[in-house]
């Protein structure tokens, strides 16, 4: 299996183009890029390196039903990770956004806060009913 998981959200696909030349560059270390919303907990638990993409929509939002996306995405998917445990995996966030149109929500720092990395520090193990995974777990 490879090492590196790399997850995607998506309205136009342009983020998705970005995560296939990321895996291209990173050849057989990454798995193909997959659509976080048709990705399952396990799915994405089981690498101990993520690669996450989003664009930002909305009003600085990620994509999700809220913004008028059809398919869930990563505001339904982070959820998810809440009691989720994290520590130990290394993660990189890539975003999308128009800067020259929307500057005053620019992709990077307003979807990427929204996401739960300050929590990849060690923490309590996963005991919630959304997350039945351990790092430790999934290895
Ligand atoms: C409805 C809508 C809202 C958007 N809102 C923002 C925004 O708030 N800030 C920003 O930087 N870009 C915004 N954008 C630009 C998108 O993030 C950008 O076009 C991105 O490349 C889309 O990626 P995708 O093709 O993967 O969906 C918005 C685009 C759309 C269509």
């Amino acid at each position: 299996m490879a090492r590196i998981g790399i997850f995607f959200g998506t309205d136009t696909g342009r983020t998705r183009l970005v995560a296939k030349q990321i895996a291209k560059k990173l050849g057989e270390d990454a798995a193909a890029p997959a659509n976080i919303g048709r990705t399952t907990l396990d799915e994405f638990l089981a690498y101990d390196a993520l690669i996450l993409g989003s664009p930002t929509l909305g009003d600085g939002e990620l994509p999700g039903q809220s913004v008028g996306l059809a398919q869930p995405s990563w505001e339904e998917f982070l959820p998810l990770l809440a009691d989720c445990y994290l520590a130990g995996k290394v993660v990189a966030i890539f975003g999308l956004g128009d800067q020259k149109n929307t500057r005053k929500n620019s992709s990077t720092p307003s979807a990427s806060s929204t996401m739960p990395w300050s929590r990849a520090a060690p923490g309590p193990s996963a005991t919630g009913p959304d997350c039945v995974k351990t790092v430790n777990e999934n290895r």
